[in-house]
């Protein structure tokens, strides 16, 4: 028996090598990776830029020196952050529920200063920002918080891409300090928002003196053909928190300010042991510094195109729906479809399936044009097959 706590319902697979986007297993097996570890492995397997670094920073003897000096190597991340995002200051974390619990006390801090007793933020309906307290208690899953309550307060909740329930709510809830939005949400599904819902959001943002908190921990980072989801939009947030993608794989998170949310963060006011540490510095600097000389942004869009056409073209009008932005791609079916998982694996390729009935492809952001049209020839029979088992099934049952 494993003595590893049972929290997930793992596939029996286990991966040992990676180059590029290509993963193998113990029996040595290969596998073509649409997933990246969930959006993480931003730079596909034993990316030689990322592996030099890490190696010189491990030959230096020092992957840690804590936050009571100066960091050089986070000083450089933080640099290159504040450029692709267009903010101004820089909290580093270890994952993405710390960049957002960082995210919700900024817009507590900011509302107290304004005199806000009892600050509330606007969240939304199917939204994932994590699983520690606050955060499951942002999060629009009941699965995700039943069990844990009393959840933390504070949270006004309304469903993605519609205004009009965010008006509402500016017209009668005096409390509220922010919004804070996951503009593609992942686990929910690759629900991809409205770029005028964003735009609309923001503006009531401006009217309200609002924060607005664009949680770009899944689709940030290049993933969409821009950096971030908000640049789509064309407008600046006032918080971005930041993790999975951003060191490649070494564990990091960052919450991201700018606009109202500067300096609202004083000594003494948060922190993090292992946050921004040299290890995890020298992976973010690295990846930024490689997805803009391999123009990486570019190819997620190409890319992203290339398997989304693909995949329509394969499947017509077969699956609910084929939706995302660049590399971050969702195929909703009709029915479950989980154990498509487990016929991919079968079939040498790596993919998720969320919110129940959505397939879910995040590939590295190195995959090739080519790569891509393998992973609609490896897909798409799998679901045809699967599509015909079921409506089988259906008619068996009628
Ligand atoms: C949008 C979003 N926010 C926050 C998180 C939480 O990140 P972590 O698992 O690193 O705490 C996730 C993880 O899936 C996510 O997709």
């Amino acid at each position: 028996m494993s003595h590893v706590m049972n929290t997930y319902a793992r596939q029996p697979v286990a991966f040992v090598r990676g180059e590029g986007v290509w993963l193998w297993d113990e029996a040595g097996k290969k596998y073509l990776d649409a997933l990246a570890g969930i959006a993480v492995n931003t730079l596909g397997y034993g990316h030689p830029k990322l592996k030099k670094a890490l190696i010189a920073r491990v030959e230096s003897g020092v992957l840690h020196t804590s936050n009571l000096w100066r960091i050089p190597d986070q000083e450089a991340a933080a640099d290159r952050i504040a450029e692709i995002t267009g903010l101004d200051e820089v909290f580093f974390c270890n994952s993405g529920l710390e960049a957002n619990e960082a995210a919700i006390k900024i817009a507590r801090k900011y509302g107290h200063e304004r005199g806000v007793a009892e600050p509330a933020i606007i969240v939304m309906e199917k939204a994932f920002h994590g699983r520690s307290l606050a955060t499951l208690s942002a999060t629009g899953s009941r699965k995700v918080q039943a069990g844990f309550e009393p959840l933390v307060s504070g949270f006004v909740r309304v469903p993605l891409n519609d205004l009009e329930a965010v008006r509402q709510v500016a017209e009668h809830n005096k409390n509220v300090v922010a919004v804070f939005v996951e503009p593609i949400q992942g686990e929910g599904g690759i629900n991809v928002s409205r770029l005028d819902y964003l735009r609309g959001l923001k503006e009531i943002c401006e009217r309200k003196e609002w924060l607005f908190m664009s949680d770009e921990v899944q689709c940030g980072l290049g993933r969409t053909g821009k950096w971030f989801v908000y640049q789509h939009a064309g407008f600046q947030p006032d918080v971005v928190p930041l993790a999975k993608g951003l060191a490649s794989g070494v564990p990091v998170g960052a919450c991201v300010v700018g606009g109202r949310a500067r300096g609202i963060f004083k000594p003494g006011n948060h922190g993090s042991t292992f946050g921004g540490n040299p290890l995890a510095m020298t992976g973010v600097v690295a990846t930024i510094d490689t997805i803009k000389e391999e123009g990486l942004l570019a190819n997620a869009a190409k890319v992203g195109q290339v398997i989304r056409d693909g995949l329509k073209a394969e499947l017509g009008a077969a699956p609910k729906e084929i939706r995302g932005m660049g590399l971050m791609i969702g195929m909703e079916l009709r029915q479950s479809c989980g154990e498509l998982v487990r016929q991919a694996l079968e079939a040498g390729l790596v993919i998720n399936v969320t919110a129940d009935n959505v397939v879910r492809l995040l590939p590295p952001l190195v995959m090739s044009e080519a790569e891509g049209r393998m992973v609609v020839e490896r897909l798409a029979p799998l679901v045809r097959a699967f599509l015909a088992r079921s409506s089988e099934a259906t008619a068996a049952a009628r």
